[in-house]
């Protein structure tokens, strides 16, 4: 697939969430290139009268809502989102999700488990028989980054420090450290959360279980959209 065909997934499957949205909603305003489509349609429907209100998902997409006009909130004025709208590194058939390649997992995870309704949007590529392909990215404290690297070490990945574009290591949003650990095939991704979940100095990672609920891929000139059953 050229770029324009996928970029054309990503934008069609972006149109297709908005149908999600009513006026009044709260809504989690996910990051990455998908995202950033679904930021700029959304925009246009609040210049023509559209009331909604966003969360941001990372310091990127804050910046691209405010170009896009969309007006923002904090998680400290409301503490429930009606939807959040947000793209995938991978979707496997049971919407297990792998994310977190733009580096923004932490905030995307914490806006998605206060949503009533995640809809994720992505192009036909991403979609997955098994995670695992594209290296899973772990968010972990600096102060420890070297002992947790071995640690996923033994649980059979191999660790890369993410570097920025000025050189390693990249920083997120929260003021830590990502590792990507390719795993290869994830067998079981709820076993493997719950693993990374139990590791100390291990702030978040990209395995996102139990949380989609509504799956809109684009695929060549149409979408398909996917609902949990
Ligand atoms: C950001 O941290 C990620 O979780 C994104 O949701 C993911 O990388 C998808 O990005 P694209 O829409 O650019 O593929």
């Amino acid at each position: 697939m050229t770029m324009t065909e996928i970029n054309e997934e990503k934008r069609l499957a972006a149109e297709r969430s908005l149908d999600y949205v009513r006026d009044g909603m709260c809504l989690g305003l996910g990051s990455g290139s998908t995202a950033a489509i679904m930021l700029e349609l959304l925009g246009q429907r609040v210049r023509s009268g559209l009331r909604v209100r966003g969360v941001p998902t990372s310091e990127t997409s804050r910046q691209l809502a405010e170009l896009a006009g969309i007006p923002m909130v904090s998680l400290d004025e409301v503490f429930r989102l009606d939807l959040t709208i947000d793209g995938a590194d991978e979707v496997d058939p049971q919407f297990n999700l792998l994310k977190g390649g733009g580096g923004a997992l932490l905030r995307e995870k914490i806006v998605a488990s206060l949503s009533r309704r995640v809809v994720i949007i992505v192009d036909s590529q991403k979609q997955v028989p098994h995670l695992g392909a594209f290296p899973l990215p772990v968010e972990v404290v600096p102060f420890a980054w070297q002992p947790l690297a071995q640690r996923l070490g033994d649980l059979g990945a191999t660790p890369i420090l993410r570097p920025s574009r000025e050189g390693p290591p990249f920083v997120t949003d929260e003021r830590n450290y990502i590792l990507d650990c390719a795993f290869g095939r994830i067998d079981d991704p709820a076993a493997l959360a719950a693993r990374l979940d139990a590791m100390p100095g291990v702030v978040d990672h990209g395995l996102f279980v139990g949380l989609a609920d509504t799956v809109i891929v684009g695929r060549g000139q149409t979408t398909q959209v996917m609902e949990r059953k």
